[in-house]
């Protein structure tokens, strides 16, 4: 072996070792400390770093989309929240599992994140309460801006970019206080189907008389409450409806109204027959010819 040779192996050896230690360091500004409860005292000992998997690329950045979920733990979704706030683990871990999430972000800073006035200005401008997305802060927590008007630390947003190119970098660095990152695999679109979409939900929606009606569902299917799940597959049922009146009806029922999307939707969300039956009762109701949506639920 040359010399020159042996030289240029050495430097390939302490190039792999950095990379290597590098990829397997923690980024420490995306992590937090989870302390147990039970604690008096936070101890060391109690607590853990809780880091969001590399699988959701971590960047000191403010990178915004279009918005799916505001904060995630102000509606109360259980295990998910610390005192302070979400997890960045969860925050990661929800985005991959949300339909058409593909970006997250998370803020670090204890002091909170973005311009003072930014949080307060944003909040005074949401007039309209939107169900889904979920526009702004949920019933949970009542503490929405920091005294200054920032983002709280914890907070945790879901966002959907078409591509890469697509993402607006309001700050890189450390000054916003925010990590975000784009998830990889859900910034391509299954064939036919729109970005971040999955491959499960694409396929079910492709089989529908109204495909584009069940893409714009399955972007609002985002679930806070796990142990009351509503199928993805109401979109598909939705969607499945005979005249457009009905798949509107559906998707209002579906989108705007709670109390129908549990008591009249999701009883028949194994029966289309039945579904579009229960529809035609919601659309009756909402022309004033049923007196009450309770009528729908049987
Ligand atoms: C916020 O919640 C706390 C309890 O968690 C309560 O004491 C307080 O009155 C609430 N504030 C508002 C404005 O609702
Ligand atoms: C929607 O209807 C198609 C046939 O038009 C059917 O193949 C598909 O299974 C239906 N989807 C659901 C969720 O009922």
């Amino acid at each position: 072996m040359s010399s020159s040779t042996r030289a240029a192996l050495a430097w390939l050896v302490v190039l792999v070792i950095s990379f290597t230690s590098c990829d397997a360091a923690v980024k420490p500004w995306a992590c937090t400390s989870v302390c147990s409860s039970n604690a008096l005292q936070p101890q060391p000992a109690n607590c853990q770093q809780d880091c969001p998997d590399d699988v959701c690329n971590p960047q000191l950045a403010d990178i915004r989309g279009e918005l799916l979920v505001l904060a995630l733990g102000s509606h109360g979704k259980t295990g998910d929240v610390t005192p302070s706030g979400e997890r960045p683990s969860v925050c990661c871990s929800e985005c991959q599992a949300a339909e058409f999430c593909n970006l997250w972000r998370w803020c670090s800073s204890p002091v909170g994140c973005g311009q003072p006035g930014e949080c307060t200005r944003y909040m005074q401008s949401m007039r309209y309460n939107s169900l889904l997305p979920y526009q702004r802060f949920g019933p949970a927590n009542n503490k929405t801006c920091t005294a200054d008007g920032r983002w709280r630390q914890g907070m945790c947003s879901l966002m959907l970019v078409q591509s890469p190119a697509d993402a607006n970098y309001k700050s890189q660095g450390p000054s916003s206080g925010f990590v975000s990152g784009m998830i990889a695999a859900k910034l391509q679109a299954a064939s036919g189907c729109p970005v971040g979409l999955t491959a499960a939900a694409c396929s079910l929606c492709l089989a529908t008389k109204n495909p584009a009606s069940c893409f714009s569902l399955m972007m609002r299917t985002y679930e806070f409450q796990p142990q009351n799940p509503i199928p993805a597959s109401l979109a598909a049922v939705c969607a499945n409806m005979s005249s457009p009146k009905l798949v509107a009806t559906c998707m209002w029922c579906r989108t705007r109204d709670a109390t129908c999307t549990s008591q009249v939707l999701l009883r028949h969300a194994d029966n289309q027959a039945a579904a579009e039956a229960a529809v035609k009762c919601v659309l009756a109701f909402r022309q004033g010819e049923v007196a009450s949506l309770a009528t729908c639920s049987k």
